[in-house]
């Protein structure tokens, strides 16, 4: 198969384009697609054929459920058998934009994308492209990650590419995400509201619209089984081992320099993730930045793409900067413990 990167510019003079890719969305096949968030790998999302090469395509295990997308709120209604007023205010408040909900599901969500579960999780994004794609398509829209199983999430087009060539039809290049960190998801189909994955909406900001909501245990205790199955698996990780160096550390540079000098004593190519302010005092073989350590919305915007190139370079070992988790460093260091298989050094 030939994958067509298609780039657009604006939204309004080139729907032709949008419109060639829900005619593939329409007929079976699959689109990278960007959002605010991360690129999405789309799908019609009530097409089982469809859906099942989304798992394949992705090497995704099958009891991980995907996230289907809407672009208006009359879209949900067929889609859930039931709305708790906290879902209510939260669709009100945030959507559309990088939150993704979890309702009880009606019997038109096909079970793959529930992985059997009586519940599906639903996300209005925020970006004009997938917002065109979803109206023209005429069907919710699943759309997990556009990467490799295992692998960061895509945040630009070339990023997507280079995981999906040759597998899908076409990818919709609209420049590089805003956001660079996946939607935060909240389960309202229980009594009490839960966080499943933080993201770009953090704690303080969603405590504030209700007050009862609650972190999943799963998130804070590491022995916990999660509710939303994504969490248990190897997320987010580059081909290099990847070492995180949390706040907590006395002289956080100084060990990651003397840390820079034992490794590359064993011959391995070092990287080093850090902030603009701190580059001068590291000296290792690979040094990116992740922008200035007070504006944390740069980090988590360009993260990932960070990470993939490390791969790129061919570096062996990251050593990376933590952050204090808290605020959407919560959701920055949940991905950074989950690309370093936990590996934090404290
Ligand atoms: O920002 C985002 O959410 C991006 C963009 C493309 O929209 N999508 C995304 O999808 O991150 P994915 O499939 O990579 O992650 C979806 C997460 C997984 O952790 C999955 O287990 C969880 O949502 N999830 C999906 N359906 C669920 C359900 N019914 N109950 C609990 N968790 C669910
Ligand atoms: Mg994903």
């Amino acid at each position: 198969m030939q994958t067509k990167i298609v780039d657009i510019l604006s939204v309004k003079d080139e729907l032709n384009k949008i419109q060639r890719a829900a005619d593939i969305i329409r007929s079976g096949g699959l689109v990278a697609m960007p959002t605010e968030t991360v690129y999405g790998l789309a799908a019609d999302g009530l097409n089982e054929e469809a859906v099942k090469k989304i798992f394949d395509v992705k090497k995704r295990p099958a009891d991980n459920p995907l996230i289907l997308h809407i672009s208006s709120e009359a879209e949900l209604h067929p889609l859930v058998s039931e709305i708790s007023d906290w879902a209510k205010i939260l669709i009100d408040k945030l959507w559309p934009g990088p939150l993704t909900i979890i309702f009880k599901k009606s019997d038109i969500v096909p079970s793959i994308i529930s992985a059997g579960g009586d519940t599906v999780a639903i996300r209005m994004p925020d970006n004009e492209i997938a917002k065109s794609l979803i109206r023209l398509s005429q069907t919710p829209i699943a759309a997990p990650s556009a990467n490799l199983s295992g692998k960061p999430s895509p945040t630009n087009a070339i990023d997507v590419y280079v995981d999906l060539n040759g597998k899908i039809d076409m990818i919709l290049d609209g420049g590089g995400s805003e956001i660079g960190i996946e939607s935060t998801v909240v389960d309202t189909s229980d009594d009490i509201p839960r966080i499943l994955r933080p993201g770009f909406y953090d704690y303080e900001l969603l405590k504030e619209i209700i007050p009862d909501i609650i972190y999943d245990d799963a998130l804070i205790e590491d022995d916990q089984r999660p509710r939303s199955p994504g969490q248990k698996y190897k997320h987010y990780a580059p081909i290099a081992d990847l070492y995180v160096y949390s706040t907590k550390l006395d002289d956080k540079i100084g060990r990651m320099q003397s840390d820079v000098e034992k490794y590359k004593s064993e011959n391995k190519n070092v990287g080093i993730l850090t902030f603009n302010e701190n580059m001068p005092y590291f000296n290792a073989d690979v040094m990116l930045n992740v922008g200035s350590k007070y504006d944390i919305r740069e980090m988590a915007r360009v993260l990932f793409s960070k990470l993939r190139d490390f791969d790129r370079m061919g570096v062996d070992i990251i050593l990376a900067e933590g952050v204090e988790e808290k605020g959407l460093g919560f959701a920055i260091m949940n991905r950074l413990k989950k690309s370093a298989g936990n590996k934090v050094i404290e």
